[in-house]
């Protein structure tokens, strides 16, 4: 099928290689000249594993090319996948759609014949109908364009993976031959047995925010237990396994620490929050705002751990911070905790070096007060304090006993749960960490080490707790 792929960042640029790779011929489009440039050579303008072999495949199989116009972008397509960004509107909490709004009024008026509009960026529900309204006003005559909704689930650092192999296909359509455009656009993957969810537009566009809503729940869930474990001198990493291992709970997501950032869940949550007051619904949501103060809080706390082992004062303290990015296997510094923590670290006085295998180029040009080294051990050279603020793989493999000749004083602030503490406080560190107190700190029977099941069955533990 002949596919354009409207805004190449992230979503669309990997949505466009994909879909050429399972046998599409796609135009990618994007305002953005220097963007479409690069993938037009095969540079991936962003780092995210896999994209580069599968960007080179579809332009080696000439079935993807980029270009720049939406009046080539109406000639080419049979289908219109709509991939452009929806930020946080300014002084607003709500979505601002004025980009895909622009691609409508920049391809409807051109369209030579039918076709699907098939939007994929994460939108307040509604958006599907209100776009079909615009879109009857400025559609040829005697030309149809339909539109669906189609929201995307993918992870950044799997981003190739989530969209060749995804867990679920959901589709909001009006009407069957919509629908049957898009089973065949993916029959690749329903062949392979991926579930497609074929429902109406507006419980389309709720799937993605939900979904990111419960994620982010998720997370400060165990974020707010880690706040009760360090209160209570217990251990949030036990905690969260022992939690995990209740099938209708499960282990993903619950990993305390620092909390999320990124460009989808605290832009979706505080949209869906603002979309649902629209809707005269805004109590339903309203816990969505405490998921979202939880997850502040946890910079905050980070910040105030690091100014206690300062001694209360941070001015001219040399801090090292591991990691930049929002996540790990990613460049994207769009709202990230670590960023804010190294940010914030800086404006109390610290010195601060901040390491990345990824994120340094993006770090410095968002955040061009802190210093960015490309070397760890140099960012780490005479450190007071180094907070581990990205789990990067990289980081778990660190000789603890190497890096404590290299600092001036030998203390860690794990905010992730995510580096082998036992290692560390061997090799001489003082390590802290969110929600798990250090194992001097903790009440006696916590430091024997007693597994969690065993202490919760002990009924002399339950007495004395009684
Ligand atoms: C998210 C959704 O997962 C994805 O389905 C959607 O399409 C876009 O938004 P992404 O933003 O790439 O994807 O990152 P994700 O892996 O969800 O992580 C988000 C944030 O939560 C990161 O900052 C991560 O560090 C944090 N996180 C994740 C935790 O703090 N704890 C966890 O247990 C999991």
């Amino acid at each position: 099928m002949r596919l354009t792929v409207i805004g190449t960042g992230y979503l669309g640029a990997v949505h466009a290689a994909c879909m050429a790779d399972i046998g599409h011929d796609v135009l990618g489009v994007d305002v953005d000249v220097e963007k479409i440039t690069a993938l037009a050579e095969g540079r991936p303008p962003f780092y995210e594993p896999g994209f580069d072999e599968v960007l080179t495949r579809a332009l080696a199989s000439g079935r993807l090319r980029f270009g720049t116009s939406l009046r080539e972008a109406a000639v080419h397509g049979e289908v219109h996948f709509i991939c452009v960004g929806t930020p946080q509107r300014a002084g607003s909490h709500a979505a601002d759609l004025r980009y895909v709004d622009a691609v409508v009024d920049g391809l409807v008026p051109h369209l030579p014949a039918s076709c699907l509009v098939v939007g994929k960026s994460t939108v307040p529900v509604g958006t599907t109908a209100r776009l079909t309204a615009r879109i009857a006003g400025l559609v040829p005559a005697g030309v149809r364009a339909d539109v669906a909704w189609n929201p995307e689930f993918l992870r950044e650092g799997f981003a190739v993976e989530d969209t060749l192999r995804p867990d679920r296909i959901v589709v909001g359509t009006v009407g069957r031959e919509s629908d049957e455009t898009l089973r065949r656009l993916y029959a690749p993957m329903l062949e392979a047995g991926v579930p497609y969810i074929s429902t109406d537009p507006s419980t389309a566009e709720l799937v993605k925010v939900a979904a990111n809503s419960f994620l982010a729940t998720k997370i400060s869930f165990i974020n707010a237990m880690a706040e009760v474990c360090d209160a209570a001198g217990a251990d949030v990493v036990t905690l969260a396994d022992a939690l995990g291992h209740d099938t209708r709970i499960g282990r993903r997501f619950l990993n305390a620490g620092l909390g999320f950032g990124g460009g989808c869940l605290p832009k979706d949550i505080r949209a869906f929050t603002a979309r649902a007051q629209e809707l005269g619904v805004g109590p339903a949501v309203a816990f969505l705002a405490q998921v979202d103060e939880i997850n502040e809080r946890q910079r905050t706390r980070t910040v105030e751990l690091a100014r206690q082992l300062a001694g209360g004062d941070l001015t001219e303290r040399r801090v090292t911070v591991l990691g930049a990015t929002f996540k790990p296997n990613s460049d994207d510094v769009r709202d990230s905790p670590a960023l804010a923590v190294a940010a914030a670290l800086h404006r109390e006085g610290a010195d601060i070096r901040v390491h990345d295998p990824e994120g340094t180029e993006n770090a410095r040009r968002t955040h061009p007060e802190l210093r960015c080294e490309a070397d760890l051990l140099t960012a780490c050279q005479g450190a007071e304090l180094v907070l581990h603020l990205t789990e990067w793989g990289q980081y778990r493999e660190l000789d603890p006993v190497k890096l404590a000749l290299v600092v001036r004083k030998p203390v860690l602030v794990d905010a992730r749960n995510a580096l082998p503490h036992d290692e560390w406080r061997a090799a001489g560190w003082t390590v802290k960490a969110l929600g798990r107190p250090a194992p001097a700190d903790r009440p006696p029977a916590a430091r024997a080490g007693k597994p969690l099941r065993a202490t919760i069955a002990s009924p002399a533990v339950e007495a004395d707790h009684a």
